[in-house]
């Protein structure tokens, strides 16, 4: 039987990290032909990525500029891949959650009349502004999509919400599988800060910040809070990988520079990334794979947000919605570095979003999808 054509398409480097371990299980599938297309919305973050799980793209759209808007981001998407639509003519076009590469992508492939299969579906926060302009990018995919893999139960809840209960499949989260093959227990880091750091004695937070709805003020209370806290306790060290959007970039150091226990520091790889997050003391976050990923490794999270499209780790207690006021964040990161009680309520590992088989899942929803495969995948958690 000829095997059917699958294309991954993703652009940015949560996409990468989530979407790689999966087109290299497509790849391994004697009746799939797996295609890659990256739109490189990110580059240098997107580049690392491939590199760690030495994934080589088909096609490589280039798009990325800095300072790129949304609507520049989308429409450079959506011409670019008319090109390798037509000539590739994928069976199935897979993209990944709610960036623009994925509404572009998803939107590109209807135009081709091309089924669309959606990884991670099904999260919301139902306010259309918060994440912006995810909730809606997710929304308008989850309307194009024929095959939607949703992480979690409540996910899929969502969809049914919305009418959606066809082509829908618990599979868990793609980020678990790409977990497990990144944290090591004896790991070198690239950078000499984080091999010099004594993470038994000190308390290490680790941070990330960046979404859209975040800048301006919100991410100048978030900044005010971390150097508090740095002032006021002695014993923790602040690492920040800063994202290379230079909104974030601008900001990041006017109010975090020349701190001596503040170390503001390049994106990290990946496996850096996972193995600084295994030994750190909590984390600090606005990312929606780091809520997912710190559960797993039994990490403490607050959440620089006001709203969370992940409630499984809330609910399991390891994850705390902080929000994005100086004062009340300060307040909640004091409470988990000097209540010991509290922060050992909040520290146990727990896996929610997947069990490190989503790949397996999804490949064989595909398979099972174009009738070579008799049996769907056994759901997430059953
Ligand atoms: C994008 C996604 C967001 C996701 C985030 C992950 C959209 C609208 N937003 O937001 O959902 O959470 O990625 O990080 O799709 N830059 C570089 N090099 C890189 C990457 C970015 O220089 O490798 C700079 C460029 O100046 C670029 C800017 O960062 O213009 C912003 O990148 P963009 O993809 O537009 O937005 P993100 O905030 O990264
Ligand atoms: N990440 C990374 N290096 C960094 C920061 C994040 O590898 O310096 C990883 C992180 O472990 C997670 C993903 O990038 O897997 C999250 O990406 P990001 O926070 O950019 O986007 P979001 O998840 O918020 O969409």
């Amino acid at each position: 039987m000829k095997p059917v054509t699958v294309m991954t398409i993703f652009g940015t480097r949560p996409e990468a990290i989530k979407m790689a371990p999966l087109a290299l299980e497509l790849a391994k599938r004697p009746n799939i032909h797996a295609l890659c297309c990256v739109t490189a919305q990110h580059r240098e973050m997107l580049d690392s990525v491939l590199n760690i799980f030495q994934l080589k793209p088909d096609y490589d759209l280039n798009i990325m500029q800095p300072r790129q808007t949304l609507s520049t981001i989308t429409s450079k998407c959506l011409l670019g891949m008319d090109d390798v639509l037509e000539q590739a003519k994928p069976d199935l076009v897979l993209v990944h959650g709610d960036t623009s590469t994925t509404f572009a992508g998803a939107l590109a492939a209807f135009y081709h009349q091309i089924p669309v299969g959606h990884v991670e579906a099904g999260l919301r926060t139902y306010d259309k502004w918060s994440p912006f302009p995810e909730e809606m990018n997710r929304k308008m995919v989850g309307a194009i999509a024929d095959l939607h893999f949703c992480p979690t139960v409540s996910n899929r809840e969502n969809l049914a919400r919305e009418n959606i209960t066809k082509g829908v499949y618990l599979t868990g989260n793609t980020v678990i599988d790409a977990l497990q093959t990144t944290v090591v227990p004896h790991f070198h880091f690239s950078q000499p800060i984080l091999n010099q750091l004594d993470y038994i004695q000190k308390k290490v937070i680790l941070v990330t910040c960046h979404r859209r709805e975040n800048y301006g003020a919100p991410m100048e209370q978030i900044m005010t809070a971390l150097r508090r806290i740095a002032d006021d306790f002695s014993d923790v060290e602040l690492v920040y990988p800063v994202h290379l959007s230079p909104v974030v970039q601008e900001v990041a150091h006017k109010y975090l520079d020349n701190h001596p226990r503040i170390h503001l520091i390049a994106p990290l790889a990946v496996d850096e990334m996972h193995n600084l997050m295994s030994r750190c003391y909590l984390v600090m976050t606005d990312s929606g794979g780091l809520q997912e990923e710190a559960p797993a490794l039994g990490k403490p999270v607050l959440v620089l947000r006001r709203e969370t499209e992940r409630p499984e780790a809330v609910e399991a207690g390891t994850v705390k919605l902080a929000g994005v006021e100086e004062t009340i964040i300060y307040e909640m990161a004091k409470e988990l570095l000097t209540n010991e009680t509290a922060y050992h309520r909040m520290a146990h590992a727990v896996n929610p979003y997947g069990d490190g088989t989503a790949c397996i899942r999804i490949a064989d929803a595909i398979e099972h999808y174009f009738g070579l495969r008799e049996h769907p995948p056994v759901p997430f958690g059953t």
